[in-house]
């Protein structure tokens, strides 16, 4: 049985760093309570207006490529996960295609808001072991500035921009992605929601004007059931591949909240050491945070290792993979 392995990692952040006492300069709100409720420090903003969720895509795929040694003609299959896209069409990963010249890939977005990575791993898997596919790139990119009310301190304060980007290909050695789990529950209730902008409530003066292209969320709603959600999908993904805490190398959870990471990684029994957290240097990136995680982490991992990923999300989306390095 093929089996999909990550051979390369690519990242992009941008430059400019928005500190939480920047913060207390825009909105009635303070570094000590950000830190505290959410393990945030800074976040990196995409400030250039002409530059967008395909600007960033594209330099972590080709970081990627570059890493591998490979060129752009030889990826069949392009993923973007993301819900800031350029446009709503044509795709971010369309664009990506041709920025990078992925001339013989086709490439469409995957929207899956903080599961975006892992869902778009999952699918890019899956053309791999049924041998559709050779070589694609996986790409989690989210330019989340574009979206935030930056009047709203229950939602500006939690988000930044970034991508992260990985090459599947077959393994060689059996070592790669072992299995994956995901769930959906259809938020109707609007707990974390941009009303506007789609084909339900379309961009008009009106909307624009009542904000209603921002994102809202309740927050204590959410934070619920992603500590839920994340930890009971991360515990059945163990239990399923009977996988003790003791074996398990590393978790690489979705970067929303410390205290989401910190129950989750409890209720698996790990300790702190092998959980990665990055969410003080970049907040939430949305499809971002874990192939982010992967590449401030990659000189860490060894042949072989057990790894965890596990992500909960908008939609309401979750799941957990667990491969091996
Ligand atoms: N600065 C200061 N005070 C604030 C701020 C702020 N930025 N934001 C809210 N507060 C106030 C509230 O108004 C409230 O005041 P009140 O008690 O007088 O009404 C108080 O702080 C507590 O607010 P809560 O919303 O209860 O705070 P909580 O501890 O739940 O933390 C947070 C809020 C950080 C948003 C948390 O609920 C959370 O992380 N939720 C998960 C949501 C999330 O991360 N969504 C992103 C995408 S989905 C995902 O990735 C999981």
């Amino acid at each position: 049985v093929k089996r999909a392995k990550i051979t390369a990692v690519g990242h992009y952040l941008p430059d400019e760093r928005i500190t939480n006492h920047d913060l207390e300069k825009m909105v009635d709100t303070n570094d000590e309570w950000i830190r505290t409720r959410t393990g945030i420090e800074e976040r990196r903003i995409l400030r250039d207006p002409e530059k967008a969720t395909s600007y960033m895509a594209a330099k972590a795929a080709q970081e990627a490529l570059d890493e591998r040694g490979m060129k752009a003609e030889e990826i069949d299959l392009i993923i973007v996960g993301t819900v800031t896209p350029d446009y709503l069409f044509p795709a971010t990963a369309c664009l990506v295609q041709k920025e990078i010249g992925a001339e013989n890939a086709f490439a469409f977005d995957l929207s899956a808001a903080c599961s975006g990575f892992l869902y778009a791993l999952t699918t890019g898997s899956m053309y791999i072991e049924s041998g559709r596919a050779k070589k694609v790139l996986v790409i989690g990119a989210d330019k989340m500035s574009s979206i935030l009310d930056f009047t709203d301190r229950t939602t500006c304060i939690l988000f930044g921009d970034g991508a992260g980007a990985v090459i599947l290909e077959e393994s060689e050695d059996g070592t790669g992605i072992i299995d994956h789990k995901h769930y959906t529950d259809g938020d109707t209730n609007c707990s974390l929601y941009q009303h506007a902008g789609g084909s339900k409530n379309p961009a008009t003066k009106e909307t624009v004007e009542a904000k209603q292209h921002y994102v809202r969320q309740d927050g204590r709603a959410v934070f619920k059931k992603a500590t839920m959600g994340m930890a009971d999908v991360s515990l059945e993904i163990m239990e399923r591949n009977d996988l003790e805490p003791d074996e398990v190398a590393w978790l690489v959870p979705h970067q929303a909240n410390l205290r989401i990471i910190d129950a989750t990684a409890r209720r698996m029994g790990l300790s702190s050491e092998k959980v990665m957290i990055n969410i003080n240097k970049y907040g939430n990136t949305t499809a971002a945070t874990i192939p982010l995680c992967l590449y401030d982490w990659k000189d860490q991992l060894n042949h072989g290792e057990n790894i965890v990923l596990s992500a909960f999300g908008g939609g309401f989306t979750w799941g957990a993979i667990y491969l091996t390095w």
